[in-house]
């Protein structure tokens, strides 16, 4: 995705009361950070220009955001629409700078989020080396699951086929359960639906949505995530099973 520069968005990230740039040092402390620290966090990754967290914070102030993302262009973008939508700091989100692939810099159990959103991330299908920068890989869904509380959920919406059925293994490995699923979450019914940038670009396409819930259970994966690739067989075997995986037969480390 091309992301185009703009001048305005550092200087007013850098004066933003709600930006954190390095978020490193507020690790397992991020409950802290807010005015009202006992309330629920959720986690956004990879928030783009904000669209939804704007209309989800300013819904939610009963619920505490830290929102995700790589290019303070986009944040930039993030930071204008938080302050529309809320009238000023919304006062129960934090925006952070920082590359969701070293996650667990950031967040430990401490932090323990109910929640963790992922709309829209890239779908990297172009080449079977690149399947391990997806955002639900089992290399990222293990440090996901380094700091969700027990029974924390993974909120995971896409335009893409491929990665929705992709990710369904990835989380079947990885000790997550389906908890929820719809391959047209326009025509649903489910409430609440923040819908986002890319969420309104592809509906307007006439591309059926994909969401599914995830909940965290207790089963660890028995293999080295960080290493993992789906092949074909081992995505059939996992679309067509319904029962606990078997991790000693149907996974092979590339
Ligand atoms: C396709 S956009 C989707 C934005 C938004 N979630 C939406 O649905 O409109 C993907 C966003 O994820 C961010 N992103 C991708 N990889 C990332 C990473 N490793 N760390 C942080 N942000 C990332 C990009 O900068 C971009 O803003």
């Amino acid at each position: 995705m091309h992301i185009r520069t703009k001048k305005w968005a550092r200087p007013e990230l850098a004066a933003c009361p709600f930006y954190e740039p390095e978020g490193e040092e507020r690790k397992g402390r991020w409950r802290e950070a807010f005015g009202r620290p006992e309330l629920p966090l959720h986690l956004e990754m990879g928030c783009g220009k904000g669209v939804s967290t704007a209309a989800m914070a300013a819904a939610n102030p009963d619920i505490n955001y830290v929102v995700v993302d790589i290019s303070p262009d986009v944040l930039g973008d993030t930071r204008r629409n938080l302050v529309r939508a809320c009238g000023g700091n919304p006062g129960n989100v934090w925006i952070l700078f920082a590359d969701i692939c070293l996650i667990d810099r950031y967040f430990d159990r401490e932090d323990g989020p109910e929640r963790i959103y992922i709309s829209f991330c890239n779908p990297w299908n172009e080449h079977p080396k690149h399947e391990k920068r997806r955002l639900t890989h089992p290399r990222q869904l293990m440090q996901y699951r380094k700091a969700l509380r027990p029974g924390g959920e993974i909120w995971f919406k896409t335009d893409d086929d491929r990665l929705y059925e992709d990710s369904l293994c990835y989380f079947r490995l990885c000790g997550f359960e389906k908890t929820y699923e719809t391959r047209n979450l326009a025509q649903s019914g489910f409430e609440p639906n923040y819908i986002s940038e890319h969420e309104k670009k592809y509906m307007e396409m006439g591309v059926p949505i994909k969401f599914g819930i995830f909940r965290m259970t207790e089963q660890e994966p028995a293999f080295d995530p960080t290493r993992f690739r789906l092949t074909p067989g081992i995505r059939m075997n996992l679309l067509r099973e319904e029962g606990p995986v078997d991790t000693g037969e149907t996974i092979r480390i590339k």
